[in-house]
């Protein structure tokens, strides 16, 4: 795989460096201009991913700091919304929580800044730089009211990496893509974009074996809502919501 990366128009030195830095991965090379696969691009400060069959939908990038973040963090339910009881932290607001399948980092954003230390691992390496870029940002600009917030990430498959284990996650979440078969009429147009540039986790179902054997408390596998279950196997309960469902895998009860 290669992908431009979008030649920056600013002298900027922070920014600067990290165009030098993603310059020298060997999958992707600087441009004056995009042609017609998705390119890389420096957004406001912001690295993003674009795509010239799709000019009405904006850059995607990652901004924890954005408004939609922030408001989905002060209003969007707290403990009581359903990815929250899902993963349990209506019952233990600590917990140490893996996703396993991080995107762009929304579901694991929420989870931290309810409180849980999270661990984040991305395989995609489009992706990952999207979520590190995010990430780094955030961490140099957050407000002191989110300095406690715990979010790592790392590149790569839980499964694989030593990381994981050492971690001891309480709780493994799992998102994988799925094919939707109402296609891009019903995905978010941002999302549009994002499921065009990863397509499909054709192999997440070996990803829920390694999951129950590693976590202490429980595997939570958010689907839509009438997807077949993961791997074909039975979980313990589901949480159905409006077009998803949390399929949960209990091995013990969350103690607070
Ligand atoms: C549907 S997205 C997750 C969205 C995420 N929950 C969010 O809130 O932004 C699924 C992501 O999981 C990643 N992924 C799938 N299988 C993986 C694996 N085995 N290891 C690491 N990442 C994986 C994909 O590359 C994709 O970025």
């Amino acid at each position: 795989m290669t992908i431009k990366l979008l030649n920056l128009n600013s002298n900027q030195s922070e920014l600067r460096e990290r165009f030098d830095c993603l310059t020298k991965l060997p999958w992707i090379s600087a441009s004056e201009t995009p042609d017609d696969q998705p390119f890389l691009l420096f957004d406001h400060n912001h690295l993003a991913i674009a795509d010239v069959d799709w000019p009405k939908i904006k850059p995607v990038s990652v901004d924890f700091l954005s408004n939609a973040a922030s408001h989905r963090r002060l209003h969007g339910g707290g403990a009581g919304q359903a990815v929250a009881k899902a993963i349990g932290l209506n019952k233990n607001r600590s917990l140490r929580v893996l996703d396993a399948t991080a995107g762009l980092g929304r579901d694991s954003f929420v989870m931290a800044s309810l409180g849980a230390q999270v661990l984040m691992y991305e395989r995609h390496p489009v992706v990952f730089q999207l979520l590190n870029d995010g990430l780094m940002r955030f961490k140099a600009n957050r407000s002191e009211e989110l300095a406690d917030l715990s979010l790592r990430l790392e590149q790569g498959i839980f499964f694989d990496s030593s990381e994981a284990e050492a971690f001891a996650p309480q709780v493994i979440y799992l998102d994988p893509m799925f094919p939707s078969r109402e296609k891009s009429a019903k995905v978010k147009k941002d999302m549009a974009l994002f499921h065009d540039l990863v397509g499909i986790d054709a192999d997440a179902d070996k990803l829920l074996e390694p999951a129950i054997a590693l976590a202490e408390f429980r595997v939570v596998v958010k689907r839509p809502k009438q997807a077949p279950y993961l791997a074909g196997k039975v979980p313990t309960t589901s949480l159905v919501g409006k077009s998803s469902r949390f399929d949960l895998y209990t091995k013990k009860s969350i103690v607070s």
